[in-house]
């Protein structure tokens, strides 16, 4: 079997997690009990590039017990949990990722995955999906599934010129997926991240949120409660606005770099910390980014304008500025909830891969029958996982009544 980990010896302990995890995602191991009798992945290949966590590995083992043959690469060069990649490959399933591997092993490991031919790509970020488009356009899957926001608005960005050429399930746009992974998922594991890597007590500390949307939300919720002050920068106005309400203080980008204390990245979008801001900041501000690519906070002027840098802790970094302030770089301003901690909690990875194993079954069965185009999973799934979750947890759920079902249905009635 081809495969490239740091360590094979680490497999016992990544086999570990891999299982503390499975006790803790109901959904999927309700899905797997069903694709074990019902093999709907049976004679396909999935190549998946996703962080390779413990959970990740649990998703591996669904979609291989669904029939399927399977082969991982990593989705972020810093996010690799090599006890379970190495676990993985002891397993059997052909994995390729290197915690901090260089840009070129990088890409490597995921020309190795696509040159498995796989009939399902799975993407978190769309890296699978865009040299399905450029390099290696030799290759026909029935299609391809898409874990995050900044994937889809990519993979959106080629089906509006006329590029796509694949039919792509977006996965984070279910509601069971960016609803409690981005929100309650980041949230938690972004502050995780941050707290492993300083040590600091956000209580009474000044936290900046650079953008509301799903992720934002939930990070700005959780410093929130961790006793910060929470500061929201946000370009759009209803989002600013709903940030406002939700008891948190709206400002510019450049008011949010001269008070905080730490300032967390989570837009999805480019240089949102760039000079001006690194100019106005306090000596000791710590600077993350949650958001999926590093592209956020503006490190290479950052390093331009340092002086010195030096690494203080595992995954903080300082920059030295020349006028003597100090600017703290966590986790190379990459994925800060996998580069600095364990990623989110398996209880909500349940959901999202859950959402991905019916995504793969659902384009499994309808090989060759779709148009290219972004597909969103049908809300009854959507619904079932959520029941599945709900139960597991011990939630009841309330019925309608029939009186309340015609009701609901009807006009006449309070007329
Ligand atoms: P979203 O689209 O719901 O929210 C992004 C927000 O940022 C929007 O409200 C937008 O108006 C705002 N924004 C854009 N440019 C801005 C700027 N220059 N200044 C201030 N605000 C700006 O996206 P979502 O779902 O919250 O995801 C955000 C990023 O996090 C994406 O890159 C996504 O892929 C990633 N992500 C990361 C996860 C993790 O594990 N850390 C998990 C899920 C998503």
């Amino acid at each position: 079997m081809n495969y490239d980990v740091a360590d094979l010896s680490l497999a016992s302990t990544g086999a570990r997690r891999i299982d503390w995890a499975e006790r803790r995602m109901p959904v999927l191991r309700s899905i797997r009990e069903r694709f074990e009798k019902e093999q709907p992945l049976a004679g396909l290949t999935v190549g998946a590039c996703l962080h390779v966590t413990a959970e990740t590995a649990n998703l591996m083992r669904v979609l291989r017990a669904g029939g399927a043959e399977v082969a991982l690469c990593a989705s972020n060069p810093l996010s690799t949990q090599d006890d379970v990649a190495a676990a993985l490959v002891a397993d059997g399933i052909p994995t390729f990722s290197i915690r901090g591997e260089d840009d070129d092993t990088y890409y490597r490991h995921i020309d190795a995955v696509l040159d498995m031919a796989p009939d399902i790509t799975m993407d978190d970020g769309a890296d699978l999906a865009t040299l399905l488009h450029t390099q290696r356009t030799d290759l026909n899957p029935i299609g391809s599934t898409e874990e995050t926001t900044t994937g889809v608005i990519r993979l959106r960005a080629m089906a509006a010129d006329g590029t796509l050429r694949l039919p792509v399930v977006a996965v984070n746009d279910s509601d069971t997926k960016h609803l409690f992974d981005n929100r309650y998922g980041t949230g938690q594991s972004a502050m995780d991240g941050i707290i492993r890597a300083t040590n600091m007590l956000m209580a009474g500390a000044t936290v900046a949120v650079i953008g509301y949307g799903d992720c934002g939300r939930g990070v700005a919720m959780r410093a929130e409660g961790m006793g910060a002050k929470v500061v929201v920068v946000e370009v759009d106005p209803i989002r600013a606005l709903a940030a406002a309400m939700d008891g948190h203080r709206v400002l510019t980008a450049d008011d949010a770099a001269r008070v905080a204390d730490v300032v967390i990245t989570v837009t999805g979008n480019k240089h949102v910390l760039r000079r001006q801001h690194f100019d106005q900041m306090k000596d000791g501000v710590v600077l993350a980014n949650a958001g999926h690519f590093d592209v956020e906070i503006d490190l290479e002027v950052l390093g331009e304008m340092a002086r010195d840098r030096r690494p203080v802790r595992n995954n903080l970094e300082e920059y030295e500025l020349a006028d003597g302030r100090r600017v703290l770089v966590v986790a190379e301003g990459r994925l800060v909830n996998l580069g600095a901690a364990e990623g989110h909690p398996a209880d909500v990875m349940d959901m999202s891969f859950a959402n991905q194993a019916l995504a793969a079954e659902w384009l499994a069965q309808r090989a060759g029958q779709l148009e290219p185009g972004i597909y969103t999973l049908p809300v009854e799934l959507d619904r079932e996982v959520a029941r599945i979750k709900l139960d597991s947890m011990g939630a009841g759920l309330e019925e309608l009544t029939e009186e309340q079902k015609s009701y609901l249905a009807g006009w006449r009635e309070g007329t």
